[in-house]
């Protein structure tokens, strides 16, 4: 009796045990392992900067970007200077240095790596130095970028793009972008033409109906100018032009449809003088009854 009993227990006892065993193993070991890599994400795993281009070349007057990769980062801040310099140029989000060419940008790559880049915009053979991306902690990690402005200027070649609004109906709004690129610098201004003749916002022709804006784009020495024609009328048909002070143009050809709305007579004239064509369903159909309809006949 007192050794059934026993044996009772003991094999009790050993389910528990396994049963706890087996808890751990998946279920609880899984959280304890969750918990652990949390602790080590915050404090386990110092920061690390990753490798990343060292050399960089660039022409003058663009941008330079120097690439600084980091893994785990936690709360430390991310600092940028030139080599041995005890100025820093950028800590964290902030710029330290009062020449406005400089930035920083600041980017998640993925749940555990960030990328902090020194821009530079417009650069200068000036600014050909060692540059330093370090990540103040226990240890002082470091990463140095060099970087080389060529003195001449990146090659680009004058020319002008238009594109926008081909097809409308008219009381429609006609928009149309010219881009025209200088080989120096952003062209200051273009001109607008339309079927030869310069338009100017002010004529009475265009009756404040037309609006041109122009944007510089400075890093790709462009100039972005949009013509904005509203309750467009079939007058406004035809070649628009857009010419660059360096005398180079491009065109484009806007056709407008007449209002139909109503229909103008011609057009409702068209659609009723079509033919009327039985459609091929309706002929199925009725090829079907007649199939039917004999069947049923011959069957009688
Ligand atoms: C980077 O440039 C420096 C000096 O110009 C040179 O010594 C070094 O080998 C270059 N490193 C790479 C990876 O090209
Ligand atoms: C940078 O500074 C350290 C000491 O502050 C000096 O030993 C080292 O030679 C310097 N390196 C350069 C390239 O100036
Ligand atoms: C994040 O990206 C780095 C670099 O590509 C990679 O090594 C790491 O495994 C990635 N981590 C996650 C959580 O995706
Ligand atoms: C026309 O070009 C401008 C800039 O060149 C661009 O922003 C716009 O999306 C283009 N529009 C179309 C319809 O392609
Ligand atoms: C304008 O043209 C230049 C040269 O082709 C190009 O680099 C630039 O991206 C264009 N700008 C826009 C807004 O399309």
């Amino acid at each position: 009796m007192d050794l059934y009993y026993l044996l009772v227990q003991r094999s009790f006892l050993w389910t528990v045990q396994l049963l706890i065993i087996f808890l751990i193993s998946t279920e609880g070991g899984f959280s304890y392992r969750r918990i652990l890599d949390r602790r080590q994400l915050r404090v386990g795993f110092p920061p690390e900067i990753l490798a990343d281009a060292q050399n960089i070349t660039v022409h003058r007057n663009d941008r330079a970007i120097l690439k600084c990769t980091i893994r785990h980062r936690g709360t430390k801040n991310v600092q940028w200077g030139i080599f041995n310099s005890s100025h820093p140029l950028t800590i964290g989000d902030l710029t330290w240095t009062s020449d406005k060419r400089f930035s920083v940008s600041s980017s998640n790559y993925n749940k555990t790596v960030e990328r902090w880049n020194l821009v530079i915009d417009n650069v200068q053979p000036k600014d050909t130095n060692t540059y330093e991306c370090q990540i103040s902690s226990i240890v002082t990690r470091l990463r140095l970028v060099h970087l080389t402005v060529l003195p001449t200027q990146r090659k680009i070649s004058p020319g002008v793009s238009l594109n926008g609004t081909t097809l409308l109906d008219s009381r429609g709004t006609i928009i149309i972008t010219c881009n025209a690129t200088g080989a120096e610098r952003a062209p200051e201004s273009v001109d607008w033409f339309h079927e030869g003749s310069i338009i100017r916002q002010q004529s009475s022709k265009w009756s404040g109906r037309v609006k041109i804006s122009m944007k510089a784009d400075v890093l790709r020495r462009s100039l972005i100018s949009q013509l904005i024609i509203e309750r467009s009328t079939l007058k406004d048909r035809g070649a628009y032009i857009c010419r660059s002070p360096d005398k180079i143009m491009e065109s484009i050809e806007v056709h407008i449809l007449e209002d139909n709305n109503p229909p103008s007579r011609a057009v409702r004239n068209k659609l009723s003088d079509e033919p009327a064509k039985p459609n091929k369903a309706a002929l199925s159909t009725l090829s079907l009854i007649i199939f039917i309809l004999a069947v049923s006949v011959s069957a009688t």
